[in-house]
């Protein structure tokens, strides 16, 4: 809550008076901590018995930053807001940094956002070595509000400054230790007496008393700082044009002088809090924490069972992937696959995914090593006695994946969770051949799968409460968001994004242009359009996936024979070179002239003409054609229960289908435009073109109420989860 938290003062022997920030868990700073923060300031300026003065956090963090419910309190005008202005200049700068007793900042972990803020106002900063300290506020649609853009930039020079602040990427202390951020690294034991020991020092001008927002020896000259600045706008526009950056704020301090800057600073952050994109990206960051608080799960105060080896079947594109994510968090992992060369070709990517993350420095060769020696490849059961957890990533293929679960019944101990990475058949059917129908559940990753942020945790009406609890436990291990939906053709992400190719694949049909699907769609801001998408996917399992569809719920996709018609000239997607797009190469999509002649026989066989009035479609409509589809897929998905609430599809269709964050997730982006207006067009389009548009009741009622369709208190009493 915003109101939460404070800072604690003692003075201690020797004249320092030690403020420390205590609001668990990452000591964020809610107005009470800020306000508290000034208090106490004041009262050590007051005290004679006070020569200096150190901050502090408790608890091994210095400061995560703004409490980000303060966010929310600005957005609906609470009473009690927060005034920036007033926090970064009257507090920040002209009571802390004006003091007239020197502080230092003993920085015992994170310090993040305002944590470094505060930091940068002492005159001097101490640190331990795991410390981090950044500027991530553009992560949140903001820009740094208490002085950062001013400060950071005068003691790391502008190039640094700004690579910290558009990355939002925080540094190590030693890194800031070699850019002078901080000024010494300490063990822990010794942060707080080394940090009094220096304050003193400034007070008794044995060091240099440094007033950072007058430096300006780091700072490059005007000229330069001119060219830096022009450089990084053409950056952000092209990188992330919907994001709003602190160049401007930054340029006012270089130009006028840093109390302009401070006030351009406080102005820009106020009308940025506000802003579609800020809100969106504070749904996001609450939202994500929801996913992991399942109604009927996590509250019958189960604890996870120890997970101490993992077995995966299928050492494919998405095993080998599995496998690397579960090994780069320690899990050892036995392999298997059908036959020596299958296993040796399904090690071969583990490698090369390890040795990609060697060559961007992000592992050394022995840790490469140590993590290369989790895994056991096997070409049958024998080594599956005593594993605890089993995914199963074989092909889309119902047959085989009951045989494969048949033998896990008999190999598996019977503890052992037993997992389907499938992306779409019924959990009920893959375990039909099994008694074990209580411990199965779907483990759904998305590719490559130790890249790509969600895990959908699939449970039956028979999974029992254990192992969905298992199962957040090894996805929270491996760092992955996890979210919990029920069981249906597709579940949660698929089934809701299954329109987007099956629309695009309609469209096409009846005219437009593949390229330009993909292009409004990217412009719209996902990372791939449906033609790109469905090339990484594949086309042998876009097939099967799309026959599952056609088997449980008919009316549901569209029966284009588009991609039946390549796969039968071997072009299958990315993996065989060809696809809507040809690969040279390497991973770079390039449109293919060669397609048109399946786009037209595919349109012969659909027996379609070209449909003018969408040929004419702008962009926009495009868009909205695309994806009010898939809205209406998210709601039937919240009205039968699959999904928990509406924010977790947020989470998923950003996380698992890279939805634009800053547009809050698919359901917050619908209510944004209105459940009447999709409702609308959907039923005019279901007129054109047919039952894929058809709204379904729980959009129409919502329509009729006017209710947003994140509501779903009505529904939750009929569904099941
Ligand atoms: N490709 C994707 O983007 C994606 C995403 C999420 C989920 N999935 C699902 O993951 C599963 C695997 O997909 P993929 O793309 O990795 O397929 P893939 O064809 O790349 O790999 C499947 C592997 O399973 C092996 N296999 C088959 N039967 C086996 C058995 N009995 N024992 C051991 N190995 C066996 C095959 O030899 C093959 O190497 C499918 O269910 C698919 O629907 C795929």
């Amino acid at each position: 809550m915003a109101e939460k938290g404070r800072t604690e003062m003692e003075v201690r022997p020797g004249g320092v008076a030690l403020i420390t920030i205590s609001n668990p868990p990452v000591n964020a700073l809610s107005i009470h901590v800020l306000y508290s923060l000034k208090d106490h300031y004041e009262e050590a300026l007051r005290r004679n018995d006070v020569k200096a003065i150190v901050v502090t956090g408790k608890g091994g963090v210095f400061s995560g930053g703004l409490d980000i419910n303060t966010f929310g309190a600005i957005q609906r005008n609470k009473a009690e807001q927060l005034k920036v202005d007033y926090v970064s200049i009257d507090v920040m700068t002209n009571t802390l940094e004006a003091a007239g007793k020197p502080s230092v900042a003993a920085i015992n972990g994170p310090a993040l956002g305002g944590g470094l803020e505060i930091s940068m106002v002492c005159q001097a900063r101490i640190s331990i070595p795991t410390a981090q300290l950044g500027l991530p506020e553009l992560q949140l649609g903001v820009i740094p509000a208490f002085g950062g853009t001013q400060r950071l930039p005068r003691l790391v020079g502008l190039t640094k400054a700004l690579e910290m602040m558009l990355m939002s990427k925080p540094i190590k202390a030693e890194e800031a230790h070699q850019l002078a951020l901080i000024d010494a690294i300490v063990s822990p034991n010794d942060l707080l007496n080394t940090a009094c020991r220096w304050a003193l020092d400034i007070s008794e001008s044995r060091r240099p008393w440094v007033h950072t927002l007058s430096r300006t020896d780091k700072l490059e000259s005007p000229d330069e700082a001119r060219e830096i600045l022009k450089f990084a706008r053409a950056q952000v526009q092209k990188q992330a044009a919907n994001l709003r950056h602190p160049l401007d704020v930054i340029e006012e301090g270089i130009v006028s002088g840093p109390q302009a800057g401070l006030r351009k600073e406080a102005i820009a952050f106020q009308d940025l809090v506000f802003s579609d994109t800020c809100k969106s990206l504070v749904h996001v960051f609450f939202s994500q924490r929801a996913t992991s608080k399942v109604p009927g799960i996590t509250d019958l105060g189960l604890m996870p069972r120890k997970v101490s080896k993992v077995a995966i079947v299928g050492g494919g594109l998405m095993g080998s992937g599995i496998a690397t994510a579960l090994m780069l968090s320690n899990y050892p992992v036995v392999l298997k696959e059908v036959n020596d060369k299958f296993l040796d070709a399904g090690i071969d990517r583990i490698k090369a995914n390890l040795q990609s993350r060697v060559r961007k420095g992000k592992m050394t060769k022995e840790i490469y090593e140590k993590t290369l020696s989790l895994l056991t490849g096997v070409v049958d059961y024998e080594r599956f006695k005593d594993v605890d957890l089993v995914i199963e990533a074989v092909v889309e293929n119902v047959k085989v994946k009951q045989q494969v679960f048949a033998d896990l019944e008999r190999y598996c101990p019977s503890h052992c969770v037993l997992a389907t990475n499938t992306s779409t058949i019924d959990l009920d059917l893959i375990g039909e051949k099994t008694n074990s129908q209580d411990r199965i559940a779907g483990a759904h990753f998305f590719s490559p799968a130790h890249v790509m942020p969600l895990l959908e945790i699939v449970r039956s009406n028979h999974t029992s409460p254990q192992v969905v609890v298992d199962l957040l436990d090894v996805g929270k291990k491996i760092k992955k968001t996890p979210v919990v939906v029920g069981n249906c053709t597709g579940f949660a992400v698929n089934r809701m994004f299954s329109p987007y190719t099956s629309i695009a694949l309609l469209l096409v049909d009846r005219g437009m242009d593949v390229y330009k699907i993909d292009q409004v769609c990217t412009e719209f801001g996902m990372p791939m359009g449906p033609f790109r998408l469905l090339d990484l996917v594949g086309f042998g399992v876009a097939l099967a996936s799309g026959m599952q569809y056609l088997e449980n719920s008919p009316g549901s996709v569209d029966k284009s024979m588009l991609i039946p018609l390549m796969f039968e000239d071997k072009r299958t997607g990315e993996a065989s070179q060809k696809g809507f797009y040809k690969y040279e190469g390497n991973r770079k999509a390039i449109p293919d002239p060669d397609i048109f002649k399946y786009v037209e026989k595919s349109r012969r066989m659909a027996g379609t003409v070209p449909d003018l009035e969408l040929l004419k479609l702008d962009d926009k409509e495009i868009v909205e054609m695309v994806f009010f589809p898939v809205i209406n897929e998210a709601c039937q998905v919240l009205s039968e229960g699959i999904a928990n609430k509406a924010s977790d599809l947020d989470i998923a269709s950003i996380f698992g289908m890279g939805f634009p964050p800053y547009r809050g997730g698919i359901v917050y982006w619908a209510d944004s435009i209105g459940a009447k207006r999709i409702h609308a067009r959907l039923s005019e389009w279901e007129m054109k073109h047919g039952q894929l548009f058809r709204p379904c009741s729980y959009l129409s009622e919502r329509a009729a109420e006017g209710v947003p369709l994140s509501s779903t208190a009505k529904n939750n009493a009929k569904a099941r989860m």
